[in-house]
């Protein structure tokens, strides 16, 4: 094409006789090139650009005009934002100095040079009112007004946060978590990622779209509260563009359920400790149904029971009851010093835990678990055993001189 600077009328004879041609289009393609590049080489243009910044940060609105052969007279400013939905004079620049218009803005300064003919602005702090579209126009005597229209986009990062709902052990699905990113333009995504839970849990999104520009994306996970998702890690990932990186927000499940099977295990020859599994963790009382606690020979501390003495004072059952707010349940230990001072002549029975429903928590899980008839009646008997301290200690002492029969021989 560089024939097409000499002249239109080379140009046309050549789109006309141009016979490798197969299409009649081309002839016309060539004279629409040729009558552009025809305008004179160097023309008057003003430049813009656009202007991408975050929230609270400071934008520059570029504007140059560039070969002007006639004299410049004013540089202006006119906006239409958010914040002044209708076309706004707010700035000029004459050849004495740049100037206000209709009220004084001052996080707008004049960053440029008239005579250098560059009508830059710079606008700090910027909000979300300051974001649409500011026109630079250059007017040139005698030809008048010249202008460019910079449009300015902000950018509001997300407030992005997590939220456990520790749902109490059940078998219908309910709400487990949700990942929020607050106020965020343009809108950001929220995802889940849960690998060891794919099949367990289900995410759905919504989004809130908000008068002044930016939206909410909520992310809420579902699941059935099983123990198999309690402590599970999941992580929400939140991308916008208004993030220079993803934010990760990692959460561990919670299901809540009241304390499973207690047992005593020893930990040295004179010191015990009762385990159990809970959430929220449980917490631990030792007694010795039907006698006086503390005994002076005994320590506790929290889980862990310690017999400071070997005498026959410590013979006799030892129950440790593990429980948290939505239930209790307890163990027991059975100590009997058979003379002497011995160490190794005790006898040691920890004995498996009666289930102790108490509170609603336990109450619901088993409503919502069908029991077998003789599950059903033996809870009802536990039930009874624990409104009744005096039978519940007979039976477990009863019990626990079984398992001592069943040693001796
Ligand atoms: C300016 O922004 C518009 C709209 O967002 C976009 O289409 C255009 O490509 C941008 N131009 C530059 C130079 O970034
Ligand atoms: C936008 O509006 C929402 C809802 O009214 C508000 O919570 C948020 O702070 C606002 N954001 C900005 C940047 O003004």
């Amino acid at each position: 094409m560089a024939g097409c600077e000499h002249s239109l009328f080379s140009c046309l004879l050549r789109g006309i006789f141009s016979t490798e041609s197969s299409s009649l289009l081309l002839p016309l393609m060539l004279l629409n090139g040729c009558l552009n590049l025809h305008r004179p080489a160097v023309a008057l243009q003003v430049i813009g650009g656009n202007a991408t910044v975050a929230q609270g940060e400071t934008a520059i609105l570029p504007c140059k005009l560039t070969d002007a052969k006639e004299p410049l007279t004013q540089i202006s400013w006119q906006r239409m934002t958010r914040g002044k939905p209708v076309n706004d004079n707010f700035f000029t620049v004459v050849p004495s100095g740049p100037n206000y218009v209709n009220g004084a803005d001052r996080r707008f300064k004049f960053i440029g040079n008239f005579s250098a003919h560059n009508g830059s602005l710079q606008l700090s702090d910027v909000t979300l009112l300051d974001e649409g579209s500011y026109s630079c126009i250059f007017t040139l005597f005698p030809s008048g007004n010249h202008r460019t229209e910079i449009p300015l986009n902000v950018l509001v990062p997300p407030d992005t946060s997590v939220k456990d709902y520790h749902p109490f052990m059940g078998n219908e699905e309910v709400l487990l978590a949700t990942c929020t990113a607050a106020g965020s333009r343009p809108p950001a995504e929220v995802k889940w990622t849960y690998s060891t839970l794919s099949e367990k849990v289900k995410a759905i999104t919504n989004t809130t779209q908000h008068a002044n520009g930016t939206t909410t994306t909520l992310s809420s996970l579902f699941g059935v509260p099983t123990r198999d998702i309690n402590q599970q890690p999941v992580i929400c990932v939140v991308t916008s563009s208004a993030l220079s990186k993803a934010e990760t927000l990692l959460l561990t499940l919670q299901v809540h359920f009241s304390p499973t099977e207690v047992n005593i295990s020893e930990i040295s020859e004179d010191s015990f400790e009762c385990l159990t599994e809970a959430n929220p963790n449980a917490s631990f009382t030792w007694s010795r149904p039907g006698q006086s606690w503390p005994p002076s020979t005994v320590r506790v501390d929290g889980a862990k029971l310690q017999l400071l003495s070997i005498t026959s004072d410590l013979n006799g059952l030892y129950k440790c009851e593990a429980s948290n707010l939505y239930g209790r349940k307890h163990g027991q230990l059975y100590v009997y010093v058979t003379s002497g001072t011995c160490t190794a002549c005790w006898v040691l029975f920890s004995l498996l835990l009666i289930l102790i429903p108490i509170g609603v928590g336990a109450w619901w899980y088993f409503k919502k678990h069908p029991r077998t008839e003789e599950s059903t009646r033996e809870e009802r008997q536990r039930v009874q055993t624990s409104s009744s301290p005096e039978e519940e200690q007979g039976e477990s002492m009863q019990r626990a001189a079984g398992v001592e029969e069943e040693n001796r021989v």
